[in-house]
């Protein structure tokens, strides 16, 4: 299997919550390493910016308001398979149809403060690492 980076954010739903440093431990606990990681409090031109992809979507006003509430975590994660592990850690985006055991089945509120984002696939790693991360920012 190949080592892969992938990108993930703590959303504020968790920082407010005091849940950076469990949520870290679950992605150590199962293999996963960061090798970058900065707290940031987006603007709403980075928040509609980061989620572009979702701009014509009806939530989308609520999310841009959710991901500049507050402060968030945002890391790159390395590990083997790292993308999809990330993901099966996260769980499904709605925590009610989340896995037992996953973040999102612990931890989330609701579909829209879902405590949790990871890139769905290699192209979106990288294009969301370089969104938020310069090369020597990142420490593997
Ligand atoms: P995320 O993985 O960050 O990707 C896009 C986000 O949009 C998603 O997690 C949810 O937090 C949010 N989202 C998706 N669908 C809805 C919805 N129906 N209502 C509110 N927020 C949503």
């Amino acid at each position: 299997m190949a080592i892969e980076r992938t990108f993930s954010m703590i959303k504020p739903d968790a920082t407010k919550r005091n849940l950076t440093g469990a949520i870290t431990k679950v992605f150590e606990d199962n293999g996963l390493r960061v090798v970058a990681s900065k707290r940031v409090w987006m603007s709403k031109r980075e928040a509609e910016g980061f989620y572009a992809v979702h701009k014509e979507r009806p939530f989308f006003g609520e999310l841009v308001e959710g991901m500049t509430s507050g402060p968030t975590v945002v890391q790159v994660l390395e590990g083997e398979n790292a993308i999809l592990k990330n993901r099966e850690i996260m769980g499904a985006t709605n925590p009610a149809d989340a896995a037992e055991g996953t973040i999102r089945k612990t931890y989330a509120l609701s579909i829209g403060e879902n405590s949790v984002h990871g890139s769905d696939a290699p192209e979106t790693a990288a294009q969301e690492i370089s969104y938020w991360f310069s090369g020597t920012e990142i420490v593997g």
